[in-house]
């Protein structure tokens, strides 16, 4: 099916977050890295930080790997379905990574000797390979949304946003919102309900960027002020 007549999918959405990964894979080596020794709540905050983004990845992926995917191998001629294969074949490399690290994390939660350098080791392995991934990623997006209508594209969204609880949702969205460009913060924002708005303005966001504050040493993006 070719929708390329029709209203096209807007998946600009898919660059901020791609963009949010990259982020925090330098933000958490940079602040792990430090020549510092850091304090237990620190590690603890570094520790949890890391356990949301793999959360966030792990989500954004298994979307892309039982919504999008499917709908492409199935549309895609031949060359562009060998490109949708890489890109599952590159989720899987990713994996044993995510193991690792989470493990890593674990060792510099509790204070162990050397595991700053191996968090941080892993957390660079990571981010090469995200880097390609999501490079590759983007160059077919034009050719995903030859494929995938606006409402089937809405259908892979809904899970990442839904989460697996309303605590993850709103995790995902505080941690998508915190250097979001305004166009993009406008469009995450306005899929919410009013009350929801407030809250986030009066109470979620505030305590998203205290929390921000004690984990990173250098503050980032709309919420590290
Ligand atoms: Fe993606």
């Amino acid at each position: 099916m070719n929708h390329a007549s029709q209203a096209r999918a807007d998946t600009s959405m898919m660059m901020v977050v791609h963009r949010a990964f990259l982020r925090d894979l330098g933000l958490m080596s940079e602040e792990v890295g430090r020549p510092v020794a850091h304090s237990g709540r620190r590690r603890r905050l570094l520790a949890s930080r890391w356990r949301h983004f793999r959360r966030c990845l792990e989500l954004h992926h298994v979307a892309e790997d039982t919504k999008l995917w499917p709908l492409l191998l199935a549309r895609a001629d031949e060359a562009d379905r060998e490109e949708v294969r890489e890109l599952e074949a590159e989720h899987a490399l990713l994996d044993p990574l995510l193991t690792a690290t989470s493990a890593a994390f674990d060792d510099f939660a509790a204070g162990r000797g050397g595991a700053p350098q191996h968090v941080v080791e892993l957390l660079h392995e990571m981010r090469d390979l995200l880097v390609r991934h999501l490079k590759h990623e983007e160059s077919l997006l034009p050719m995903m949304a030859d494929h995938v209508s606006p409402g089937e594209w809405e259908a892979f969204v809904e899970p990442q946003r839904r989460a697996d609880s309303p605590a993850s949702s709103r995790w995902f969205l505080l941690w998508l919102l915190e250097d979001a460009p305004a166009p993009a913060r406008h469009r995450l924002l306005s899929r919410r309900t009013p009350v929801e708005r407030l809250m986030l303005k009066r109470f979620w966001e505030p305590l998203h960027s205290r929390r921000l504050r004690a984990t990173f040493d250098r503050v980032h993006g709309n919420l590290g002020g």
